[in-house]
């Protein structure tokens, strides 16, 4: 992916060097609707979606996170290619300066992503099982299907592709190194996280909507042993050949090897915005009430960001230990937190880019 070199180095130098939080990522709910039903995820249950931002909004909002720092433009859903003008954004976004990063299932990507190619640099494409388990899992026909063929189209567009895979309890150790091996013959990335189930407690996470016990019973990753060999594998493959194509970092992998504690800092790099505009945080589980910081239609971003609310926020989020006793280890999270907890993982970082 290209980086908007400007705003990259401002971003290190005031999170790694001035210890002044400033966001790289703006992650932007685009929508909450979805064309999956998976059985892992409650988007597809909510009851009532929030309202959307409309494009001229969400145009304002770029303008603003990119003033305040931001450099890569992440959309995400719900299922980012429902919505209609995905393209104008995609557009708008490039325009101000940004790179671009969909996270989609796929479904709808061979049939739209030629309206968008020129103004994506990168696509994440979910794909939990390399056969039927993954249409039947995520309640949806031809699915699997559909997003190989989307990961085929945007290579040959020359778009930066991966293939995310949610480890769960219905895995088997085969299932993942069958998946890393269709992502090197597909030439794109692949990386793993483990299923995180939030506690019903917490209603608010990045994540939405509460998984019935059945779900909860089917999903859950019983034994972490699984996870274990799972990251074994990974790191072997990782030496022997697979080194371009396995995208977490070493750090990271570790981490959830050993489900190790680590300090959360889910609002230090990202900066999470609801289809409504109420900015958030990308914390799983929405602790603190940090899904609510106030709303980019009546606030200024830059206020938000720097709030009292956001500092508290980010001091307590260090307290959370939920990592270890829930195996709390979204990819978007830990992966993130990695560099402020143990700065070696920056190397990881800089690895990765150069
Ligand atoms: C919420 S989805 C939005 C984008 C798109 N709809 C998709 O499925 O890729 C973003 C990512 O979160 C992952 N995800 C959803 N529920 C999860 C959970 N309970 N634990 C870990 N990852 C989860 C999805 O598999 C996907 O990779
Ligand atoms: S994981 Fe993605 S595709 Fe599945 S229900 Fe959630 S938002 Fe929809
Ligand atoms: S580990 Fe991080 S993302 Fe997970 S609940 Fe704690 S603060 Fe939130």
């Amino acid at each position: 992916m290209k980086y908007p070199v400007k705003n990259f180095l401002r971003c290190v130098i005031n999170n790694f060097v001035l210890r002044r939080p400033l966001p790289l990522l703006l992650s932007f709910e685009i929508t909450q609707r979805c064309n999956a039903k998976c059985y892992f995820c409650g988007y597809w249950k909510l009851e009532e979606f929030t309202p959307e931002l409309s494009l001229d909004e969400i145009k304002k909002l770029l303008d603003s996170a990119y003033d305040l720092g931001c450099a890569i433009f992440v959309v995400t859903g719900g299922e980012s290619l429902l919505r209609k003008d995905l393209p104008s954004v995609l557009k708008y976004a490039k325009e101000t300066g940004f790179s671009t990063l969909l996270l989609t299932n796929g479904y709808l990507l061979p049939q739209r992503i030629h309206e968008f190619y020129e103004d994506l640099d990168a696509v994440s494409v979910s794909i939990d099982f390399p056969d039927v388990r993954h249409d039947k899992n995520r309640g949806l026909d031809g699915l699997l299907e559909k997003a190989i063929v989307g990961i085929k189209q945007a290579r040959d567009y020359g778009i930066i592709a991966n293939m995310n895979c949610v480890v769960t309890g219905q895995h088997s150790l085969d299932d993942v190194k069958e998946l890393l091996f269709l992502a090197r013959q597909l030439d794109c990335g692949f990386s793993v996280a483990p299923l995180f189930i939030r506690p019903a407690k917490f209603t608010n996470g990045a994540i939405l909507g509460t998984l019935s016990k059945k779900e909860e019973d089917l999903m859950k990753l019983n034994d972490w042993n699984l996870m274990k060999s799972v990251i074994d594998m990974l790191l072997f493959y990782r030496k022997n050949g697979f080194r371009k194509t396995i995208q977490n970092t070493n750090s990271y992998l570790r981490l959830v090897k050993d489900r190790a504690d680590f300090t959360c800092y889910p609002l230090n790099l990202q900066l999470a915005v609801a289809s409504n505009g109420t900015v958030a945080t990308v914390c799983a589980a929405g602790l603190y009430e940090s899904h609510n910081l106030g709303n980019v239609l009546k606030q200024d971003l830059r206020d938000i960001w720097f709030s009292e609310k956001a500092e508290t926020l980010r001091r307590k989020f260090k307290e959370c230990t939920l990592a270890k006793s829930m195996g709390c280890y979204l990819l978007c999270v830990a992966e993130l937190s990695l560099p402020f907890h143990k700065p070696a993982a920056l190397l990881d970082y800089v690895k990765k880019i150069t």
